[in-house]
């Protein structure tokens, strides 16, 4: 039995590769990127990898040349995955030894017609699979999940809120972190004056209650760049670096 999902084709239509098709569309048949599903802004189609082995016990997977722990996935089987869902659009496989993934390739990503992602289990896939299909390693952090499937999803959700007409028209990401090499400055609401469960009184910032757009502005760079410095050094050097940069073209 072919155990694949498809929903029509949308200008955003994304392939999913896996050996846990249940668990999509999962979180992104929710909120914001579910509704844009619903709306046909995007669209996914799921393959069972599973239904392309050939002997009886679909097997997928198996030992690494070389020895050592975990099972490797089979190329033959990925292949014959790949070849029978063409015209695969950007090829992309979930790792963590992939290139980092950011909003820089999210808006990239979001501006393309057609994914196939392929989520890993196991220790990986046969590097000759991902050389032939020149497929595009993309890593979601520093840490080591059980499986492509929830980095795939990251990707999407990060990739599918820029997608034309998922986000209200008063929503925009010019102040969101990461658009202006920053981190966004923190945020505030009524009540004015709010006591938490330590018992001290916590007042908002006066400037931003003050209508003055000029300085909310100046205060909200400060506190962007405060936050930029204290959290991240990484980014911090290089937006000090586009500034110098910026002040010797000026
Ligand atoms: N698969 C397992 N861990 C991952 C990670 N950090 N990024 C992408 N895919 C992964």
């Amino acid at each position: 039995m072919m155990t694949e999902r498809k929903t029509m084709i949308s200008a955003f239509h994304i392939k999913i590769l896996t050996l846990f098709p249940e668990m999509f569309p999962g979180m992104l048949g929710m909120s914001l990127s579910g509704k844009a599903l619903e709306k046909g802004l995007w669209s996914l189609e799921t393959v069972q990898l599973r239904d392309y082995a050939e002997d009886n016990h679909k097997t997928v997977d198996d030992t690494p040349y070389g020895g050592g722990a975990g099972m490797v996935m089979k190329p033959d089987v990925l292949d014959r995955a790949l070849r029978a869902h063409q015209p695969l659009g950007r090829f992309i496989y979930m790792t963590p030894r992939g290139k980092p993934f950011t909003q820089a390739r999210a808006y990239e990503l979001a501006q393309e017609k057609q994914l196939t992602i392929l989520c890993g289990r196991y220790e990986g896939v046969d590097q000759r699979l991902l050389d032939a299909y020149q497929a595009e390693e993309i890593c979601i952090g520093d840490y080591v999940l059980s499986g492509g499937e929830p980095a795939a999803m990251i990707l999407l959700d990060a990739c599918i809120r820029l997608l034309p007409g998922v986000l209200g028209n008063a929503e925009t990401h010019t102040e969101e972190s990461f658009e202006n090499g920053l981190l966004e400055y923190p945020h505030y609401t009524r009540p004015t004056v709010w006591s938490g469960p330590d018992g001290i009184e916590r007042g908002v910032p006066e400037v931003l209650a003050s209508g003055h757009h000029g300085k909310v502005a100046a205060w909200r760079k400060i506190e962007s760049e405060r936050i930029t410095h204290e959290r991240r050094p990484d980014l911090w050097e290089k937006y000090l670096n586009r500034e110098k940069l910026q002040k010797r073209e000026g």
